[in-house]
């Protein structure tokens, strides 16, 4: 596995396989990385003839530095875990080299709703960083095909119209929640949950899985007031949303005959630790 630290030694490079026709696929990360992580990285592999991971903590996207500061670096364990699925180069630049003071960002693209809702409604600023930083490392890496989580449904759906706003050539692609077998959607956020915490966190995903099989049992706006109830129920749990969306628009919905497509998504604080996670229902 080749290591790069300098974004221009990575293009230079990236620029060469492409030369040679080779088909590049990009996995960007903040590292800490678990199973969910190594299944973009194997879906890559089968799709490309090269593999290429990021792994930067991007300080523009963070709208609480606590948060920020607390993100877990783990970053030789990475490298091995990158090394051992077969991802042929790991980017690791610091933040000097992804925004050198030259590198202005200029949001020019007007993303409407699917900005301002779940997400986007709780952590101001959080999608602009994340732009910043997803449309620089395409513009270092030059890839064929971006890989996705569905964890970050929002976020799939931001960078799939900014890809198509900035008329990149890249394909989009979006792989599967991983979750732990109790069902807890894997994230490097877990890392820092207490064991009290760990076995309360487990009830995001169990909601929604209830959701989905409760499904019609009453109205959307029902079923998420009831379940939100429920969590907060627990000490440890603080709900910030828990919506019913169109999976296309996500705007909410109020019936379920007024939307072709729903998946039901919620953020909430588990002790300190703020997770996320989305099941669709049809
Ligand atoms: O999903 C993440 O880990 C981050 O938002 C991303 C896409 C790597 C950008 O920093």
């Amino acid at each position: 596995m080749i290591e790069f630290k300098n974004s221009e030694n990575l293009n230079k490079w990236s620029k060469a396989q492409r030369e040679k026709h080779l088909k590049i696929g990009f996995v960007p990360t903040m590292g800490a990385l678990h199973e969910g992580h190594i299944s973009l990285i194997e879906a890559a592999k089968t799709e490309n003839d090269l593999v290429i991971c990021s792994i930067f903590v991007n300080p523009t996207q963070f709208n609480e530095q606590e948060d920020f500061d607390k993100y877990p670096i783990t970053i030789e364990k990475d490298k091995d875990l990158l090394f051992q699925a077969g991802c042929h180069v790991v980017f690791i630049p610091d933040v000097a080299n992804i925004y050198p003071s030259s590198t202005a960002f200029d949001l020019e693209i007007d993303l409407g709703n699917i900005a301002n809702v779940l997400e986007g409604a709780h952590r101001p600023g959080h999608f602009e960083g994340v732009m910043q930083v997803v449309k620089r490392l395409l513009e270092i890496v030059e890839p064929n095909v971006l890989y996705l989580g569905k964890k970050d449904y929002q976020q799939y759906l931001i960078l799939k119209k900014m890809v198509s706003f900035y008329q990149f050539d890249i394909e989009v692609k979006q792989c599967p929640i991983v979750r732990e077998p109790d069902g807890l959607a894997m994230s490097s956020r877990n890392l820092r949950l207490k064991p009290v915490e760990r076995n309360a966190a487990v009830q995001l995903s169990k909601a929604l899985f209830a959701i989905q099989s409760d499904q019609f049992s009453s109205s959307p706006k029902a079923l998420s007031e009831k379940f939100t109830a429920n969590l907060n129920a627990n000490p440890l749990i603080d709900v910030e949303y828990l919506e019913i969306v169109s999976a296309e628009s996500l705007g909410k919905i109020d019936d379920w005959k007024d939307s072709e497509s729903a998946v039901a998504c919620i953020a909430a604080k588990v002790g300190s630790i703020r997770l996320i996670d989305n099941v669709t229902i049809y």
